[in-house]
């Protein structure tokens, strides 16, 4: 896992600066905050609301409205666990039920081995044919 930096406002503002000039400035922004710090923190939402005129509101709609931002660090590794079609007929679902409350997962919608799923992304990683057991190996490595 890759490790974060402490959040800063400084920081916050170089990131905002570097794509204030682009149009559609917000998905850019909160990819790279979440890329420095690991999570888009309450602090950070206020500054680039005020940075793009925009409300609160309309910057934490966003970051709920795509699961991969996190208002919170999140603790331990999450697993990118494909739910699409293909994946769901070799067993997803009853793996994402056997590790449940042990793991953080986030779905995912095709990693492109649908014919070795059940399939996930871990730390960038693309791993195929899980097992619970595996699964859980891989979350704790
Ligand atoms: S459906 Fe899961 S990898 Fe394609």
């Amino acid at each position: 896992m890759t490790q974060s930096a402490i959040w800063s406002p400084e920081r916050t503002v170089e990131i905002i600066a570097a794509h204030a000039h682009r149009e559609g400035p917000l998905l850019p922004i909160l990819h790279d905050i979440q890329g420095a710090f690991g999570h888009v923190p309450h602090d950070a939402v206020s500054i680039i609301a005020g940075a793009l005129n925009l409300s609160r509101a309309e910057v934490h709609g966003v970051i709920s409205f795509y699961h991969d931002f996190h208002a919170a660090p999140a603790e331990g590794r999450v697993i990118k666990l494909c739910r699409a079609e293909a994946c769901q007929a070799r067993g997803v679902e009853a793996l994402a039920a056997a590790v449940e409350g042990r793991i953080a997962l986030e779905p995912v919608y095709c990693l492109g081995l649908c014919a070795s799923g059940p399939a996930a992304m871990i730390d960038g990683r693309l791993v195929a044919r899980l097992t619970a057991e595996r699964l859980i190996q891989l979350a704790e490595a």
